[in-house]
């Protein structure tokens, strides 16, 4: 019998592309899921990949997406990376671009064409090689579905996995006539959506089964409160929807073997070597003080605004504070201006996987007050280099952050310390908890020992997609 496929889609893969967490699951949840299936792993080939680096070849492949009547030229491009096989989309429109979906604080006016066509040259790929399996990720690949659909030929069962609701891929109407989509499509039960365009409503009404990034995540889109206006849509297609939370690559992201850090560690001993190196590299002083991290996207969903209000106090702690990240202009102006009045605390502006490494190896504290988190990656990643986390109780926080107090030994769960409002006095209340924990190190170190040896892989997890793959794959054979 010939080996189940699947083709794995998503817009950023690492270590190819990447501008946040859904990189990291394109990167580590195929490879996870082990023999079972012969999985290829498909995104666009954005002109700044690094084609050389990888090996990336051209599969001689060239033919033509043609969408609301014009013609894109696509062509099929490949590698092997780290024993996967790598599938890329490439055209002009699509992958042509310094940034992957638009310069900071704004999208591409033309990114509905541009991933129309990432879909369009997909089911193109479906019709030409079997696939059993489309595992489909955020908007940006969302159109498949409706567009088997529409073929009726291809077999292919579809995943669609939502990792964040608040992107949606929202357009003007009048982008159903470039994507060539028939006028059918556009009402409620579909991509209709206050008089929009949107591509996530095609994903959720036409895949076979959608997926979300943790339990507690599924649970809160349903309700107004997270379901950014698709609520009502999602609680009417809620049989087909299921929370499934992440993991990280564990080699990836293993203190113990990374090459990044001044030196590896397994033990609190090798974190405070690299604690005091970090310290060193940014100029702050006494490696005895708590230090307090924040690595991610400026954006409003981290909790910046919580963030920045609660900083002036924070910074007014016997500690000190290492922020890296980038995103919108306001929050760069603000986290200046404070940083600007005080000597505790380092900012560093961009995106640099190396540093946040060493980051995570060097923090006792991982702040991360999201006003909504689908799963998060960043506190697991954190748990595992032996930093507590300071986290918002919700979405995938809550599933994988257990409050520091109910602390047990003999569990398998991380632990770290969790405020359940996002409120600036519950933030402030939960820092001011941490400087007390500190202060006991031998029970801070024990907890930060048990979070390092708890397993944040995607060995469970994987075991659901597959689950899921066989579920849908079986109903094609009682048709
Ligand atoms: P999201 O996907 O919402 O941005 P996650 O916590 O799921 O949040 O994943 C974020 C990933 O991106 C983590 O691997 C984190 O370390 C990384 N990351 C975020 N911002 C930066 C940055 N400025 N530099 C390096 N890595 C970053
Ligand atoms: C999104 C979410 C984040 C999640 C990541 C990977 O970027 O914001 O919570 O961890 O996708 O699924």
């Amino acid at each position: 019998m010939s080996k189940q496929r699947l083709l794995f889609s998503a817009s950023e893969v690492y270590p190819f592309a990447k501008s946040g967490g859904l990189a990291d699951v394109a990167y580590s949840l195929p490879r996870a899921l082990g023999t079972e299936y012969e999985v290829h792993v498909i995104m666009p080939l954005y002109q700044f990949v690094d084609r050389e680096r990888f090996n990336i070849v051209s599969l001689g492949e060239h033919f033509d997406v043609v969408m609301g009547g014009v013609v894109y030229p696509v062509e099929l491009f490949g590698c092997q990376y780290e024993g996967l096989e790598y599938r890329f989309i490439y055209s002009p429109l699509l992958c042509d671009r310094d940034f992957l979906y638009g310069p900071p604080d704004s999208g591409y006016e033309d990114n509905a064409t541009r991933y129309g066509i990432f879909n369009y040259a997909m089911v193109a790929l479906l019709k030409q090689e079997a696939y059993t399996v489309v595992h489909l990720n955020d908007w940006q690949s969302a159109l498949v579905p409706l567009l088997i659909k529409e073929d009726k030929t291809i077999q292919t069962k579809t995943v669609f996995t939502i990792h964040n609701l608040a992107y949606q891929g929202v357009f003007e109407p009048s982008v159903l006539k470039t994507l060539g989509i028939d006028k059918r499509y556009f009402t409620m039960d579909s991509m209709e959506f206050y008089g929009q365009v949107n591509f996530m409503k095609a994903g959720i009404a036409y895949a076979d089964m959608i997926t979300t990034v943790s339990p507690t995540y599924a649970k809160e889109i349903l309700s107004s409160k997270f379901g950014c206006g698709l609520e009502g849509f999602l609680h009417y297609h809620r049989h087909k929807l299921v929370g499934i939370v992440n993991g990280i690559d564990t080699e990836h992201f293993s203190p113990s073997e990374d090459k990044t850090l001044i030196t590896t560690y397994v033990d609190l001993r090798g974190k405070a070597v690299n604690k005091r190196a970090y310290l060193k590299e940014i100029a702050l002083k006494d490696a005895k003080k708590p230090l307090f991290i924040f690595v991610g996207r400026f954006a409003s969903q981290k909790g910046l605004d919580l963030l920045i209000e609660a900083l002036p106090k924070i910074v007014a702690l016997e500690c000190n504070i290492a922020i890296l990240g980038e995103g919108e202009g306001k929050y760069h102006d603000a986290l200046k201006s404070i940083a600007s009045k005080h000597h505790n605390i380092h900012l560093t502006f961009g995106y640099d996987e190396a540093l946040s490494h060493r980051m995570y190896a060097a923090a006792d504290f991982f702040l991360m007050p999201s006003l909504f988190e689908p799963c998060g990656l960043a506190q697991m990643i954190a748990m595992h280099y032996g930093s507590l986390p300071i986290v918002h109780q919700v979405g995938g926080l809550a599933d994988t952050v257990h409050h520091y107090k109910d602390f047990d030994a003999k569990s398998t769960k991380g632990y770290g310390i969790i405020f359940s409002e996002p409120r600036d006095v519950l933030f402030i209340k939960a820092i001011d908890e941490a400087m007390e924990l500190y202060v006991h190190k031998r029970h801070y170190n024990k907890i930060a020992k048990h979070n390092m040896r708890c397993d944040f892989s995607w060995q469970e997890s994987a075991k659901s997609y597959l689950e899921i793959y066989e579920k849908i794959s079986e109903k094609k054979s009682d048709v």
